[in-house]
């Protein structure tokens, strides 16, 4: 039998924080040996915000050493950047011509980020989920696991596939997404109403792969909380909540040996052994991550093997779409 595809993709801007780990990566990484796997570093995503190039550059050099130091294995899976295939820009180009403006309207992390940058938004932001779709049926990809926030994305991206496919017969692969059951959104330790998100900057928002345990305990201990008592996991109380699910990815107890845990405890003590179980998690991820870029040619080979890889895949569904829409 041959195995169902994954894709995934992951954008090289901000610091990669454990919402990130807990609600993608790590389930990329279990799922290794199930699926066969494509993961990207999607910088042509990165820049439909304003990025400073050098920092760009720098971030997905990082992303690419977090990614393999989280486990992504090159033997199993393809790792590669965006940008080094081109048929990711072709084919955004020619959904956009078969994706309607309403869907688009109706995207709300659009809504959201356009709203934090007023004038600035860039045409590129609106059209992010063309080029997400894009990436996603390139590959004949079966399964797109991602967290919460990218599910609407997603059924764009099945949307379009379906709208393509109904005008010119079959030629993309729905894609279904998948979405944790635990973990997938994981709220900033400063506001437990909001999720934990790379572009937020307040020092005590969310805990970075590659934070020192010293700062890891030090922002947990700040985490916001409530006014109660009973450590119990109770979604209506999102502080102790999140904190009990950090807690639970982390240590992989059961919810009730969790709350058998802490009876009688209080805050101050859960947010210490929150601490530990996150440096503890985190510790084996930060010595790799150490190992793997005291060699930097090492990862871009890694990335240009994977880029080598997926081309002709690639190539191979253009071919199909331009002779489906008539191009050439
Ligand atoms: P991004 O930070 O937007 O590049 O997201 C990369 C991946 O991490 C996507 O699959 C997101 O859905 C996931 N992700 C981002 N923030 C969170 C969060 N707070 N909790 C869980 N998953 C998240
Ligand atoms: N938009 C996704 C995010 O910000 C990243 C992404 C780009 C992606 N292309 C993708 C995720 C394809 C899954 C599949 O998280």
């Amino acid at each position: 039998m041959t195995k169902q595809r994954i894709f995934s993709g992951i954008q090289p801007t901000g610091n990669i924080h454990i919402g990130n780990y807990l609600g993608a990566i790590s389930q990329w990484v279990k799922r290794q040996d199930t699926y066969d796997n494509i993961f990207c570093i999607v910088d042509l995503h990165a820049i439909t915000v304003p990025q400073d190039p050098k920092v760009l550059k720098t971030k997905t050099r990082e992303l690419s050493g977090l990614l393999l130091a989280a486990g992504i294995d090159p033997k199993r899976s393809v790792l590669f950047i965006q940008s080094h295939v081109c048929a990711h820009s072709e084919l955004a180009w020619i959904l956009n011509c078969f994706i309607p403006m309403g869907w688009m309207q109706r995207m709300t992390q659009f809504k959201e980020k356009s709203q934090k940058q007023k004038e600035q938004v860039s045409t590129g932001l609106f059209d992010y989920p063309a080029l997400m779709a894009a990436d996603i049926l390139l590959y004949n990809t079966d399964v797109v696991p991602v967290g919460d926030d990218q599910k609407q994305h997603v059924e764009l991206a099945r949307d379009a596939a379906q709208r393509f496919n109904s005008i010119y017969g079959e030629t993309f692969k729905l894609p279904e997404p998948v979405i944790p059951e635990v973990g997938a959104r994981i709220m900033g330790l400063d506001d437990p109403t909001q999720k934990m998100s790379k572009s937020e900057t307040a020092s005590n928002h969310a805990i970075n792969l590659l934070d020192s345990p010293d700062v890891i305990r030090a922002k947990l201990m700040r985490a916001t909380t409530d006014s109660l008592k009973d450590i119990r996991f109770d979604e209506n109380r999102p502080g102790v909540y999140n904190l009990l699910v950090i807690y639970e990815l982390f240590s992989g107890k059961k919810r009730k040996e969790i709350e058998a845990h802490f009876a009688g405890k209080g805050y101050a003590d859960l947010k210490k052994e929150v601490g530990e179980v996150v440096v503890e998690g985190l510790r084996p991820l930060q010595e790799r991550y150490k190992e793997l870029t005291a060699d930097p040619t090492h990862i871009d080979s890694i990335l240009s093997e994977g880029a080598n890889r997926v081309r002709p895949m690639a190539e191979k569904t253009m071919a199909l779409v331009k002779e489906r829409v008539g191009l050439g």
